[in-house]
C-alpha cells in the first residue's frame, strides 16, 4: 500500500469518537433510570420501563421509565412546592445556578454530545459542534435574563408550573430551549422528553442535581404520548410548552382549551429555499447542505423545498446532484460522516413511505449511489424533481433527507410558490442583490428568514412560526414574555353577566314619532343590512327601549372577513399614517363627546360623569395608541455571527375581537385600537348588551379616513358570532374578552388553522387602569416577530 495511494483517492478513513464514557454511565444505569422528581429519581408508580435504541445499530441503549397519570401528578406537586421560593428568589440568585447549569454543560460537553449522537442517530460533529454549544449558550443568554429581570420585566411575574414537551430531533438543545428561559424567570417545570431521546435529559438532570439546582424545579418524566397527554391535562400546570408534530399541537389546543394554561406551539415546517439566479451557487449548494441534510433533515425548520429560478435550474441541480454523491452517510460517532442515522424505524417507514407518494405522484427521485451501512435506520440524501405544487411531497412535512424542488421565473412567483403552505415556520433567500433579498423577506410569511443562510440560530434571536407552524417564540426578549404574565391582571375578578332586563312597553306618545334609527352593521367601510334581516332590541337597565341593532350572522362575518382581508394595504401604510388616522379618530370622538356620553349612560345607568369619563379615557387611548404605532418597534440582535438579525414586528394580519359589555366604548377601543396600530385589520362583535357604542362609531370611522375593510363591526350574538371567527381559518388570530365559555370555544375550534387566541377567560379587566388595559400587554399580541438574518462580509 502506498501512500500515494491517498493522495489519488482522496478518501477519508473511518475517524470514531470513543463512547467509553458513555458506555460506562449508561452502565451505571443497567437497572433503568427513574424520573427526576423532587431532585432525585424515582422509580415509575404503576408503569413499567421500556427500552430506548440506538437507531444507528437497531440495539437499546438504557431502560428508561413509563411515566403515567400518578408521575406526572407527584412531579407536578414538586414543581408547585418549589415554584414561590423559586420565584421569590433575586434575579441575582436564579442568573447564578442557570450561569452553574451552563458551566456544567460545557464541562460535561463531550459526554453531552456522545450519549446525544448515541441515542438520536446523528453524527457527532453536529452534536459536538452546533446542539452542545447552543445548549450552554442558551443557559448562558438566559442567566442574564434572570439578572436583569427585576429591572427589565418589572411589570411581569413568572406564569407559575410549566409543563414542557419536546421531540426527538434536538433532545438536549430543545430541552435548554424550554427549561432555561422557564427557570431563568422563576418558573418550576415538568419535562416530558421525546420516547425516542431521553438519555440526554436525563444525563442532564443528574448534572443539574450536582451542579446545586434545588429540588423540584426542574422534573423529568419520561414517557411516550400517553404520558405527554397526562401532563398536558394536568390541573396544576399553568402554562404548556411544545414543540413537536402539527397534529398533536392541535390537540394539544384542543385538550387545553378554556383551562387558562397559556400554550406556545413551535410545530412543523416545509420551509422554502429560494436562489435566484444571481446568487453564490457554490454558497448556495453548501447551504442546501446545511439546509435539508443537517440531522438528516429531522429538522422543523429544514429547507426541505428548494425554488430555483428557472435560468439557472439545469446547471444548478447538476451540481447539487454531484455534491450528494459526496455525501458520507455512516455511523454516528464517526467524525468524518455528513448524515448519520434516522431517530427510529417508524420515521424511516414514514419517510420510505412518503418519497414512494411523490414518485406515485410523478416526482423524478435521484439518489446517489452512497455507501449505506448494512444494519440501522440509514436513509440517503434524496432530491425530488418534477415535483407539482400540490402534491403531498411539496405539501407534507417528510422530516427526513429528502428535497423538493420546483422552478420559478420572477420574484413574485418565488413568493407565490413560498408561500404556498399551511406551514410558516422559515425561509432561505440567496441572491447577491441585497435589495432583491430584503424586498422579499418581508414578503415570506415565515418567523425566520436566513439571507444567504440557513440554520442559524442563536440563544438571543426569537425562533418560532406562523400560520400552522404554531404560536410563540423561543429564545431573546420575545421569548422571556412567554415565561411571564402581566402583575396588572392579578387578582382579577369574573366579569359578571349582564342579563338582559325584561322589556318595559313604551307607551304610544302623541306627538311626532321620531326619526327611525336602527343600526346596521359596519362592513367594508359601509353600514349594512345583516344578512338575515333581523334586528334585535337594546335596552336600558331598567328594560326601556333604546334602539335596535341588526342581528349579525355566520354569513356577515364572512362578508366581513373577507372585507378585511382585501384590506392588506393597510400593512403596508406608513406607521406614521396610522397614527394619523388614530389621532383623527380621537378628534372626531371628541367632538361629540356629550353625545357618546349620553349614550353611554342610557345603555348602562353608570351616571353621567363616570360616562362622560369613560368617552375622555377613550379619547386619550386613542392618543396613546396613536403615540405607539411608530414606536412599538422591532430590534436588532446581534448574534455571534458576522451580521445581524432585524427582529420585525409584523402585523398579524386578520384579527377578530370579541368585546366585554364592560365600558364598552373604552373596552372596545382598548382593544381595537392597537390591532389597527401596528397594521391589522379586525373584525369586531361589539358588546352584545350595550352595542350602540360600537354602532355609533361608524360615522366616527367614516369621518377619520380609515380606510375601507380596516374596521368591520358586527352586532349579534357574541357567542354565535365568536363560534364563527373561530372556525373561519381566513381570521388569523381572535381576541376574546367576553365569557369563559367564549373563550373555551374559541380555544377549542382555533385549531383549523391554528390561530391564535389571546383572551381574559372572563377575568375583567379595569379598563381605566392604563396599566392593565394599554400599552406592551396588547401591542404584543398584536404582532408577530420575524427574525431576518443578514450575515455580512466576503
Ligand atoms: P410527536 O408530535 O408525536 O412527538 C413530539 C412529542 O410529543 C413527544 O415527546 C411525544 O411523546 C409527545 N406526544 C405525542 N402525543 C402526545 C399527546 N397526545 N399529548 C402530549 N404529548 C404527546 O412527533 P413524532 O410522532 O415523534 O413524529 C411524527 C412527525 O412529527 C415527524 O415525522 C415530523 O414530521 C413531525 N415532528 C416535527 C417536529 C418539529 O420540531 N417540528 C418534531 C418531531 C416530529
Amino acid at each position: 500500500m502506498s501512500v500515494a495511494r491517498f493522495f489519488d483517492e482522496m478518501s477519508y478513513g473511518p475517524a470514531p469518537e470513543s463512547d467509553a464514557e458513555a458506555r460506562a454511565w449508561l452502565a451505571r444505569h443497567v437497572a433503568g433510570f427513574g424520573h427526576f422528581i423532587g431532585g432525585q429519581f424515582v422509580a415509575p408508580q404503576n408503569g413499567g420501563y421500556f427500552d430506548t435504541s440506538d437507531p444507528a445499530k437497531d440495539k437499546p441503549l438504557a431502560r428508561v421509565a413509563q411515566g403515567d397519570a400518578a408521575d406526572i401528578d407527584a412531579a407536578v406537586k414538586a414543581a408547585r412546592a418549589a415554584q414561590t421560593g423559586w420565584a421569590a428568589l433575586p434575579g441575582h440568585a436564579r442568573a447564578r445556578h442557570l450561569y452553574a447549569l451552563a458551566r456544567a454543560v460545557q464541562r460535561h460537553a463531550r459526554l453531552f454530545a456522545v450519549v446525544e449522537a448515541l441515542d438520536n442517530g446523528k453524527p457527532i460533529r453536529e452534536a459536538r459542534d452546533i446542539d452542545v454549544p447552543l445548549v450552554a449558550r442558551h443557559f448562558y443568554h438566559h442567566a442574564g435574563w434572570a439578572q436583569l429581570q427585576e429591572t427589565e420585566f418589572a411589570d411581569q411575574m413568572p406564569v407559575g408550573v410549566v409543563g414542557q414537551i419536546i421531540p426527538w430531533n434536538f433532545p438536549l438543545l430543545m430541552l435548554a430551549w424550554k427549561v432555561a428561559p422557564a427557570l431563568a424567570l422563576g418558573n418550576t417545570v415538568v419535562l416530558k422528553p421525546a420516547e425516542f431521546t431521553p438519555l440526554t435529559a436525563l444525563l442532564f438532570a443528574e448534572i443539574a442535581a450536582a451542579a446545586g439546582l434545588p429540588p423540584g424545579i426542574l422534573n423529568i418524566v419520561t414517557g411516550d404520548g400517553s404520558t405527554g397527554a397526562a401532563l398536558v391535562v394536568h390541573p396544576g400546570i399553568d402554562k404548556i410548552a411544545f414543540t413537536g408534530s402539527t397534529d398533536v399541537g392541535r390537540l394539544i389546543r384542543e385538550q387545553s382549551a378554556g383551562s387558562g394554561k397559556s400554550l406556545t406551539l413551535e410545530l412543523g415546517g416545509k420551509s422554502p429555499f429560494i436562489v435566484f439566479e444571481d446568487a453564490d451557487i457554490d454558497a448556495a449548494i453548501e447551504g442546501i447542505v446545511d439546509g435539508i441534510w443537517f440531522n438528516q433533515g429531522q429538522v422543523c425548520c429544514a429547507g426541505s423545498r428548494l425554488l430555483v429560478q428557472e435560468g439557472i435550474a439545469e446547471p444548478f441541480l447538476a451540481r447539487l446532484k454531484d455534491r450528494m454523491g459526496k455525501l458520507r452517510v455512516g455511523a454516528p460517532l464517526d467524525k468524518s460522516i455528513d448524515l448519520g442515522a434516522i431517530v427510529a424505524p417508524v420515521q424511516l417507514a414514514r419517510i420510505k413511505e412518503l418519497v414512494a407518494a411523490g414518485i406515485a405522484d410523478g416526482a423524478d427521485c435521484y439518489q446517489p449511489s452512497l455507501d449505506l451501512p448494512q444494519d440501522g435506520c440509514f436513509y440517503p440524501p434524496t432530491l425530488l424533481t418534477g415535483v407539482e405544487t400540490a402534491s403531498r411531497v411539496a405539501q407534507e412535512e417528510i422530516f427526513g433527507p429528502v428535497l423538493v424542488a420546483m422552478t420559478f421565473r420572477t420574484p413574485d412567483e418565488a413568493v407565490m410558490l413560498a408561500n404556498n403552505s399551511r406551514f410558516g415556520l422559515a425561509a432561505s433567500v440567496w441572491s447577491e442583490t441585497i435589495g432583491l433579498a430584503l424586498d422579499i423577506a418581508p414578503k415570506l410569511l415565515a418567523g425566520v428568514v436566513w439571507i444567504n443562510g440557513t440554520n442559524l440560530f442563536d440563544a438571543a434571536v426569537g425562533f418560532g412560526g406562523y400560520r400552522e407552524s404554531g404560536y410563540g417564540r423561543e429564545g431573546g426578549r420575545e421569548g422571556a414574555y412567554e415565561y411571564l404574565k402581566p402583575r396588572a391582571w392579578a387578582g382579577r375578578k369574573q366579569r359578571k353577566a349582564l342579563p338582559q332586563p325584561p322589556q318595559k312597553e313604551t307607551a304610544a306618545g302623541t306627538g311626532l314619532p321620531s326619526i327611525d334609527r336602527t343600526a346596521k352593521l359596519f362592513i367594508a367601510g359601509k353600514q349594512v343590512r345583516p344578512d338575515g334581516n333581523y334586528v334585535r332590541p337594546v335596552l336600558a337597565p331598567d328594560g326601556r327601549l333604546l334602539g335596535e341593532v341588526g342581528e349579525g350572522s355566520r354569513k356577515d362575518i364572512r362578508n366581513a372577513v373577507a372585507a378585511a382581508r382585501g384590506a392588506d394595504g393597510w400593512a403596508k401604510v406608513s406607521a406614521h399614517n396610522r397614527a394619523q388616522i388614530l389621532y383623527y379618530l380621537a378628534e372626531n370622538l371628541s367632538a361629540r363627546t356629550a353625545e357618546f356620553a349620553d349614550r353611554i349612560d342610557a345603555m348602562t345607568g353608570c351616571g353621567a360623569g363616570e360616562a362622560q369619563h369613560e368617552v375622555e379615557a377613550t379619547i386619550n387611548r386613542l392618543f396613546s395608541y396613536g403615540a405607539w404605532a411608530d414606536k412599538f418597534e422591532g430590534s436588532v440582535h446581534v448574534p455571534p455571527i458576522r451580521g445581524v438579525a432585524l427582529a420585525m414586528h409584523e402585523p398579524i394580519g386578520v384579527v377578530g375581537v370579541a368585546c366585554p359589555d364592560e365600558a364598552p366604548l373604552l373596552s372596545l377601543i382598548s382593544l381595537v385600537a392597537p390591532l389597527i396600530a401596528l397594521g391589522n385589520r379586525v373584525v369586531i362583535v361589539a358588546s352584545e348588551r350595550h352595542p350602540l357604542s360600537a354602532t355609533d362609531l361608524y360615522q366616527i370611522i367614516e369621518t377619520s379616513d380609515v380606510p375601507a375593510g380596516v374596521i368591520n363591526i358586527v352586532t349579534g350574538p357574541r357567542g354565535e358570532l365568536v363560534k364563527t371567527l373561530a372556525q373561519h381559518d381566513d381570521v388569523d388570530a381572535l381576541w376574546v374578552f367576553a365569557t369563559p365559555e367564549d373563550a373555551t370555544v374559541a380555544e377549542r375550534l382555533s385549531i383549523g388553522n391554528l390561530k391564535r387566541i389571546f383572551t381574559d377567560y372572563g377575568f375583567a379587566i379595569d379598563w381605566f387602569d392604563r396599566a392593565a388595559a394599554e400599552g406592551p400587554i396588547f401591542l404584543r399580541q398584536a404582532v408577530q416577530v420575524k427574525n431576518i438574518w443578514i450575515p455580512y462580509g466576503e
